[in-house]
């Protein structure tokens, strides 16, 4: 995707955009002319190197602090939004350590329901909610997708898939409001601390991927699908599997 102004004028919020997939895709949505909004929970100063690179490139943006499990934090974060064009629920997470066993639910599904209900009144001129999931996730629903070496992510997976089914439930509720709802979704994704922390929690997983794919997408690579995703000729609901099914191709 070069440069375009798709985007012109238009207000989009990352969620979790201080690194990864979606400081990538800030900067992609910021090169379309968006001005956008990069939110985080802690890192301050990654978030503050994500604008500042955008601002080097004659984008715009700002950062925008909230743990999203948060309700007080997302009533502060979208009470100084007037407008939203684009809505990208890429935060999540769950393999911390010392979280407690609701955590996965609360941030993979409850917050993510949170964010959706209140951007909607935001995007009263139509929009978009991307939805931003990996492939064991997206499957666990229809294959034991655990059943190789990514155990560890299981409950993550299954959190993940349980917040996809509640935003998609919400469908009818988006679609009142002229809104689209699209998820994305991807195999492990090459230079992660995703992929990192379950390498180190079960040595092999990375290669293991590799194989069963036939190769990984990168993280500038799956972050062009998220971004491309946000003003897409889409039909709602849509779900788009970047780089392909993969291992879960006969699914
Ligand atoms: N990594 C993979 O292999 C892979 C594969 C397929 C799909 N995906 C999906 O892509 C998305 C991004 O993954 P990633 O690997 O780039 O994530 P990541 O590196 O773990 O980054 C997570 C981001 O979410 C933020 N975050 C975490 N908890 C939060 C909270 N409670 N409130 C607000 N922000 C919070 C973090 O902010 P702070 O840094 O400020 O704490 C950080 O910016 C996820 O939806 C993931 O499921 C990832």
């Amino acid at each position: 995707m070069g440069p375009g102004n798709a985007l012109a004028d238009a207000t989009v919020l990352v969620t979790g955009a201080s690194r990864g997939i979606g400081a990538a895709t800030a900067r992609l949505l910021a090169a379309e002319g968006a001005h956008v909004l990069v939110n985080y929970r802690d890192k301050a100063k990654r978030a503050d190197a994500v604008v500042a690179a955008i601002a080097a490139k004659g984008g715009t943006a700002a950062t925008v602090q909230a743990d999203i499990t948060s309700d007080a934090d997302l009533d502060r974060m979208f009470g100084a939004i007037a407008s939203l064009r684009v809505l990208v629920l890429n935060a999540s997470g769950g393999l911390e350590r010392d979280v407690d066993p609701g955590y996965a639910l609360r941030l993979n599904r409850d917050a993510q329901v949170a964010l959706a209900s209140k951007a909607l009144p935001l995007m009263a001129n139509g929009g978009r909610i991307v939805y931003v999931t990996s492939h064991q996730a997206h499957f666990s629903a229809t294959v034991d997708t655990a059943a190789d070496e990514l155990e560890a992510y299981a409950p993550v997976a299954r959190s993940k898939r349980a917040g996809e089914d509640a935003l998609r439930a919400m469908l009818p509720e988006f679609t009142a409001r002229g809104v689209d709802f699209v998820t994305v979704s991807g195999d492990m994704i090459e230079g992660t601390i995703t992929a990192t922390l379950l390498e180190r929690a079960q040595p092999g997983t990375i290669a293991q991927r590799r194989e069963a794919t036939g190769g990984l997408l990168t993280v500038d690579q799956f972050a062009a699908h998220v971004a491309d995703a946000a003003t897409a000729d889409l039909p709602t609901g849509e779900v788009v599997l970047a780089g392909g099914p993969g291992a879960w191709a006969q699914v």
